[in-house]
């Protein structure tokens, strides 16, 4: 049974680290991805810190930061002494009040992929990782193609120009994980609400207010995946939820049902925001680089190479977090067990050494697919595939369909507050 008796497994949690500068380390006072500068554009100051400081401790965040990749990977591949479960905790702390209407008795999803250890987390995740089989990519291929005419036609009826986060980056992913888990169509909306400001409480630093109000909507979307998986269990059809019910009831010794409902839990976040961004990340890099948005349009082809290299040049996850279990080296200084570690994927992803030019964007680029931005190791997203064949359905029918969509206006992009995902928040566009 992979749920250790006594061992806290909770999906979210608040831990003391220690968090000062291990011993000879760099220490940067001022420095953090929340800065504006840093969210506007982080590449350049990203790429300053990697040359200067390989790896600093930062005071404001009170994480060790790595910057280059060699380390990066080596880190990704040491699960023991790096582990990961800190991932999905908030990094500042949470208000009495949030943590209050998350300590109701029903409220108790489990760290099941990204935040837990091994053994346990390769049991789990070879059961869930048949969910995300070929035949499960091609069967939502239709949908996401149909969607995605869909909403075309929606921007065509409303006209040109138009705010493209909200007619489409936001909405279709979202859709097509829901579709994917086995949500009905009628949920969406309500699916959408309380997914919206999950990446505010782990990864941002919410007012008190909005730390509430985001708590209560966790709470809500937990009762709302118990009571789906509930209803799934006498009712299976063809959907990835169905699937790993069935995978519990063939290895009831090695999944539990509560985390069954966990994985359902996690999966639709994973799922949508980042997708989100990569489609508005992917859009605002080809138009700064309209004969790269041309040549897409020429040769399709060309799409799958362009869209790694996006997730290179401008990734919608630019960082993400590991706590050292025992004490080891980084960047050659001795660090204790417990020192929490910032991934600085923002750095890695522009190394010289490892890319050609690396602050050039080039869709032609031959190991472009070597970024950092899925992970690697044990954790290696398991959506890899259908976040890629997902945009690659969204870039081939917007080419198709809008070949001279472009931006409406050359206003400041501007980022939601937080520490890993980046992506427009809002994107005008215009077309002929
Ligand atoms: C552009 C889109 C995406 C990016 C940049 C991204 C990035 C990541 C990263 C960096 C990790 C952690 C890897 C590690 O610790 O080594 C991860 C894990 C994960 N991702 Fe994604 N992801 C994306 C889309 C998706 C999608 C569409 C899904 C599912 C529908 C998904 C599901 C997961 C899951 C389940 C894990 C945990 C895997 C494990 O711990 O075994 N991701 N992702």
């Amino acid at each position: 049974m992979s749920n250790e008796a006594g061992a806290n497994t909770s999906y979210h949690q608040e831990r003391e680290t220690a968090n000062s500068a291990p011993g000879g380390c760099p220490v940067n006072h001022s420095w953090s991805p929340l800065n504006d500068d840093y969210l506007a554009e982080p590449y350049s100051i990203a790429g300053e810190l990697r040359d200067d400081t390989p790896v600093f401790f930062s005071e404001t965040l009170g994480y060790l930061v790595v910057n280059t990749m060699d380390e990066i990977e080596r880190i990704f591949m040491d699960h023991e002494t790096f582990a990961s479960v800190n991932v999905q905790d908030p990094v500042f702390p949470l208000s009495d009040d949030a943590r209050h209407v998350l300590a109701v008795p029903d409220y108790n999803p489990v760290a099941v992929m990204s935040n837990r250890p091994e053994p346990d987390h390769g049991v789990i995740r070879r059961h869930t990782r048949g969910g995300f089989s070929n035949r499960r990519m091609k069967i939502l291929e239709p949908y996401m193609r149909q969607r995605s005419h869909t909403l075309i036609d929606a921007m065509e009826a409303n006209g040109s120009p138009l705010e493209f986060v909200k007619a489409f980056a936001f909405p279709l992913p979202g859709e097509t994980v829901f579709r994917f888990i086995g949500f009905p169509e009628s949920d969406d909306e309500m699916l959408k609400t309380w997914c919206l400001e999950r990446k505010a409480f782990s990864w941002g630093n919410p007012t008190d207010e909005e730390q509430v109000r985001i708590a209560e909507q966790m709470v809500s979307y937990w009762r709302y995946c118990r009571e789906f998986t509930a209803n799934k269990r006498d009712n299976r059809s063809d959907d990835f939820a169905s699937e790993l019910l069935t995978a519990l009831d063939e290895n009831p010794d090695e999944m539990t049902y509560n985390e069954v409902e966990s994985i359902i839990y996690g999966l639709s976040f994973a799922g949508h925001e980042a997708v989100t961004s990569l489609i508005g990340n992917s859009l605002v890099t080809l138009f700064e680089h309209r004969p790269a948005w041309e040549a897409i349009c020429a040769d399709p082809s060309l799409i799958p190479n362009a869209i790694d290299e996006v997730l290179r040049y401008n990734s919608s996850q630019i960082s993400w977090r590991r706590l050292t279990t025992a004490a080891t080296s980084i960047g050659g200084f001795d660090v204790p067990a417990g020192t929490p570690i910032f991934l600085n994927f923002a750095a890695a992803n522009r190394e010289s050494g490892v890319f050609d030019n690396p602050d050039s964007f080039d869709i032609y680029r031959a190991n472009a697919n070597r970024h950092i931005s899925f992970g690697k190791g044990v954790h290696f997203c398991l959506g890899a595939r259908l976040a890629r064949f997902e945009t690659q359905v969204v870039l081939e029918v917007l080419t198709d369909r809008l070949p001279s969509l472009r931006r409406a206006n050359d206003a400041p992009l501007s980022y939601f507050p937080n520490i890993t995902f980046r992506g427009p928040q809002t994107l005008d566009v215009a077309w002929d």
